[in-house]
């Protein structure tokens, strides 16, 4: 891959909307990321951050609007340019599965085994050396199932960027580590960002971690983009949302509760028996 001129932007979503089947989760989307940069996005639970991963990653299309990735338009490439596109991209999936029938080590490998020709040496060292950043080396030899929950999450960030790519997503990067790993696990994604000069999408719940890193910030909320700018800029932000988020509040536009939906209520119908 060559990827385009280097002003551009890496991610470009414009005025794009996104959902499953029928269901709009998010519209009217606009985000650039661009290289040298960790954007940050932000939002409630069940607010769309997961779809606007998977839409980056091709796994879904957008409903209307474009989506270009190395300025390329996802809607018009086939799927061999797409499989070369992601071979320019690592992935942090929120649920990642590592190989269970393969140790630390391998799971590691497996990209530089699959993508590259790299001799067995340089796979040692470059593996070692992305267990090393995340704490891990000395846990090369061990089994999946032998390893913690918050292991495993580092593990699969080591497999993520082992292949030094120009565009990494991360989801949810800092679930269940502790706050040493996870301050850790934060500079280790500003550092690589900055060496690599790659672009990095870091979708997080974790505002004072992400805020430290971040240069821009989005958050999504009530179907849409709700606020962006700097941490700085957000921190100082009156938008009652962008508050509440901040701020850990119960009450405000916010819900915690999942909303209500035609689906649902003709499930708990067919459910209780009651119409
Ligand atoms: N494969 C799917 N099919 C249908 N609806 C889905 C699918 N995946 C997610 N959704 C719905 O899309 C909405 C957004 O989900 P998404 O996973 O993007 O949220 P999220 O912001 O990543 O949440 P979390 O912080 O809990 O991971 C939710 O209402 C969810 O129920
Ligand atoms: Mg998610």
């Amino acid at each position: 891959m060559n990827p385009s001129n280097s002003a551009d932007p890496i991610v470009k979503f414009a005025d794009v909307a996104l959902g499953y089947g029928d269901f709009t989760v998010l519209q009217g989307i606009d985000i650039e990321v661009r290289r040298g940069q960790v954007v940050a996005m932000m939002g409630g639970s069940g607010s769309g951050k997961t779809t606007l991963l998977r839409a980056a990653t091709g796994q879904i299309t957008a409903q209307r609007g474009t989506i270009n990735i190395f300025g390329r338009d996802l809607a018009n490439i086939s799927d061999t340019e797409l499989r070369e596109l992601r071979q320019c991209m690592g992935v942090l999936f929120q649920q990642g599965a590592l190989f269970t029938d393969l140790n630390v080590f391998e799971n590691v490998a497996f990209p530089l085994r699959e993508h590259t020709e790299v001799s067995e040496s340089q796979i040692i060292e470059r593996v070692l050396d992305k267990l090393d950043a995340v704490g891990l080396r000395a846990a090369a030899h061990l089994n999946i199932s032998e390893v913690s929950g918050g292991m495993a999450r580092r593990v699969a960030l080591a497999r993520a960027i082992v292949l030094e790519p120009e565009l990494i997503l991360y989801d949810e990067p800092f679930a269940g580590l502790d706050p040493i790993s996870l301050g850790i696990t934060a500079q280790l994604i500003r550092s690589l960002t900055d060496r690599l000069n790659c672009a990095s999408v870091l979708i997080t719940h974790d505002v004072a971690e992400s805020f430290l890193i971040a240069d821009q910030v989005y958050m999504v909320g009530q179907g849409t983009l709700i606020a962006q700018g700097t941490p700085k800029e957000l921190s100082t932000s009156q938008d009652a949302y962008v508050r509440q988020f901040l701020n850990g509040e119960p009450d405000g536009p916010i819900a915690f509760h999942y909303p209500t939906s035609p689906a649902f209520t003709k499930w708990l119908e067919q459910t209780t028996g009651r119409p």
